[in-house]
Formats: structure tokens, C-alpha cells, sequence
């Protein structure tokens, strides 16, 4: 007789870190201006849930995304808690600059694996964004800053179709190799399918532990539940997410929102990897940005227990 608990427990992490970007990712493709109260309002029911990574913000240009125009009001407003990790997102030394002046010691330095999502998002090559990164992976060292990497479209490109995933190994373990935390390959656009994940995955295992990865998917296909199982398989610990699936990226045309919380947290409580979120309370908070956002979350979870089912 096979031993099924040994077998999934040599598979599965026993723990999963979620850090939740509903308030970066998710708000700044929204269509209205969320009110710097209502965005703390939506990061302390995240913390209230268990959360202990959220993607509070970003330094980015404000005529990029004015939804973040006010990340400095949004970081001095953060719930004190020694135990959640608040990140910002920037895209260069401006965005560092802001970020550490405002007292941010998390940051999520992006860049892209293609030169045209490079050149549309950030208005720079991807050679630039390298040098950004060696340049402020060395301050952050000083500054005693943690520092992840994400890859944005590291499977599928928007506009140049399937990314080179050699490129990508490549560029994962350069910024590995120079400093970063921690590299987070992106599917930004939602096309990735599961295969792509566990093959690229599976290769960065090879050379990289588990603590130095992480994953991001958006769900435009459907797919981001079947590639974060993927993903699991190769061992993968961290995952972004997004409450309620709330998202998009206004560069990365037709791309929905990210996986929505609710649904990750349900797929690993329902195979036994431990993430000390508390579903309930995750669908709280999609009950109260079901109030500003005129939209029902389109969380599979969220819809399934929360709205009344015509009989
Ligand atoms: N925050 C605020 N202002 C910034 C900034 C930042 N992080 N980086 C640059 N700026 C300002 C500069 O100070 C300069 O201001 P000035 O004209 O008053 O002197 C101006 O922007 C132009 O600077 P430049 O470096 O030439 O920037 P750019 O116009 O080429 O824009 C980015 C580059 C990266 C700032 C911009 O494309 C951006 O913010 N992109 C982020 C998009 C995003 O968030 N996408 C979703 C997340 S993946
Ligand atoms: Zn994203």
C-alpha cells in the first residue's frame, strides 16, 4: 500500500508566503481614484486576514499611474506591525529615492524580460534596467533594504509573443547573482500555461533554493490556479496575489487581474500548505471593495460562498 501523505509532502512546500498586491497591481488598473483612507482601509483588513507580505504601493511616475500618486501618504498611513513586510514597487533611483525617504525597507524593483515591454512600461532598454538594478542592489546593501526582483512578461510577451526562457534563466541568475532577495518571474499578460511554469521553474531549481524564487501570475485565461500548481511542484514557496483577483497592467493590453487571494488560499488549505491567512476574513475585505468598485470580485472562492446562487 502507497504511503499518499509521504508522497505529497515530498512534492507540495509545507508552507507558502503570499504577498498580496491588490493594492498596487490590482488598484492601479482600476478605473477611479481609490482615497488614500480607503487604500489603508483595504491594507489593514489584508493584515487583519494573516497577511504578512502586501504590496502596499508604488514610486512610480505619477502621470504613469496616477492611482499611486500618493504612495508616500499611503506608506505614512501602513498599519505598525513588526511582523508584515509592506513593499513598494519602483522602477528606478527616483523610485528608490522616494521609497526610502517615505520609510520603506521592502522594495519590488521591476524591469522586463522583452525590450518592447521594457521600452512601453518603463521608457528604458532592458540594458538600463540591469544597470539600475546593479546600482541600487549595491545602495541597498547599505541601506539595509530587502530587495525582490520581478521579471514582468518572463513567459509571454504582449507584444512579442512567446519570451526566450534562456533569457530569462539568464537574467534570473544575474540579478541573483548581484544582490537581489529574490526574483519573481511574472506572467503580466496571463497567457503562460502550466507547462512553461514547471519547465522554467524546474531549471532555476536546479541552481536556485526555494527562498530565492517567487511567482506571479495574472489570470486573463484562466490559468493562474493550474500554473501556481505548476509552480508548487517545483517547489516554488511564494506567491503574489491579488484580494478579490483585483488588477490588470494598463501596459500589457487585455491582461486581467492577478490570482485572486482567496482562490490560492483555498487551493492550499485544500491540499494541507499551511499560509496562516484566514479565508473568511480575505472575503471581508472583497466585501468591501465590492462597495467602491462597483464590480462583483471575480474570485472563483469569493463568488462561490458569498453570492446568493439562483436556485
Ligand atoms: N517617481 C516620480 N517621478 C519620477 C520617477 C519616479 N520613480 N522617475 C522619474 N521621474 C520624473 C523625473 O524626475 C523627471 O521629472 P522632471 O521632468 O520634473 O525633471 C521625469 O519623471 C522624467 O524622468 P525620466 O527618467 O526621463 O522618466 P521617463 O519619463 O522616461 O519615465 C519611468 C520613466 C520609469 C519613471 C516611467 O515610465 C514610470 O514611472 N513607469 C512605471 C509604470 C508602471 O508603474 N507600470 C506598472 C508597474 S509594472
Ligand atoms: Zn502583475
Amino acid at each position: 500500500m502507497v504511503e499518499l501523505d509521504s508522497i505529497k509532502t515530498s512534492v507540495w512546500p509545507e508552507r507558502v508566503t503570499i504577498m498580496d498586491v491588490g493594492p498596487r497591481d490590482g488598484l492601479q488598473n482600476e478605473p477611479y481614484i481609490l482615497p488614500t483612507e480607503k487604500k489603508i482601509r483595504l491594507i489593514q483588513g489584508l493584515v487583519d486576514a494573516g497577511i504578512k507580505w502586501i504590496e502596499a504601493t508604488s514610486f512610480v511616475h505619477p502621470k504613469a499611474v496616477p492611482q499611486m500618486a500618493d504612495a508616500a501618504e499611503v506608506v505614512t498611513g501602513l498599519p505598525r506591525r513588526g511582523d508584515v513586510r509592506y513593499f513598494a514597487l519602483i522602477p528606478n533611483d527616483k523610485g528608490y529615492d522616494r521609497a526610502l525617504q517615505a520609510g520603506i525597507k521592502h522594495l519590488v524593483l521591476v524591469l522586463s524580460a522583452t525590450e518592447s515591454m521594457n521600452q512601453k512600461n518603463l521608457n528604458m532598454s532592458v540594458a538600463q534596467s540591469m544597470a539600475i538594478a546593479e546600482r541600487l542592489l549595491a545602495r541597498a546593501r547599505g541601506d539595509d533594504v530587502m530587495v525582490r526582483v520581478d521579471i514582468s512578461v518572463a513567459f509571454v510577451c504582449a507584444y512579442e509573443g512567446l519570451t526566450d526562457p534562456n533569457q530569462v534563466i539568464a537574467q534570473t541568475n544575474e540579478l541573483l547573482a548581484i544582490g537581489a532577495h529574490q526574483v519573481c518571474l511574472a506572467d503580466t499578460t496571463g497567457r503562460a500555461n502550466p507547462q512553461q511554469i514547471a519547465e522554467l521553474f524546474s531549471a532555476l531549481r536546479r541552481t536556485h533554493t526555494a527562498d530565492r524564487l517567487a511567482a506571479h501570475f495574472h489570470n486573463t485565461f484562466g490559468m493562474a490556479v493550474a500554473n501556481t500548481v505548476a509552480a508548487l511542484q517545483q517547489g516554488v514557496m511564494f506567491f503574489d496575489s491579488s484580494i478579490g483577483g483585483l488588477g490588470g497592467c494598463p501596459y500589457s493590453p487585455g491582461s486581467t487581474g492577478n490570482t485572486p487571494t482567496e482562490d490560492l488560499v483555498y487551493l492550499l488549505d485544500q491540499m494541507g500548505v499551511e499560509t496562516g491567512i484566514a479565508l473568511e476574513k480575505l472575503c471581508d475585505v472583497s466585501d468591501f471593495i465590492k462597495t467602491f468598485s462597483g464590480k462583483l470580485p471575480p474570485s472563483a472562492f469569493y463568488r462561490a460562498t458569498r453570492v446568493k446562487q439562483a436556485s
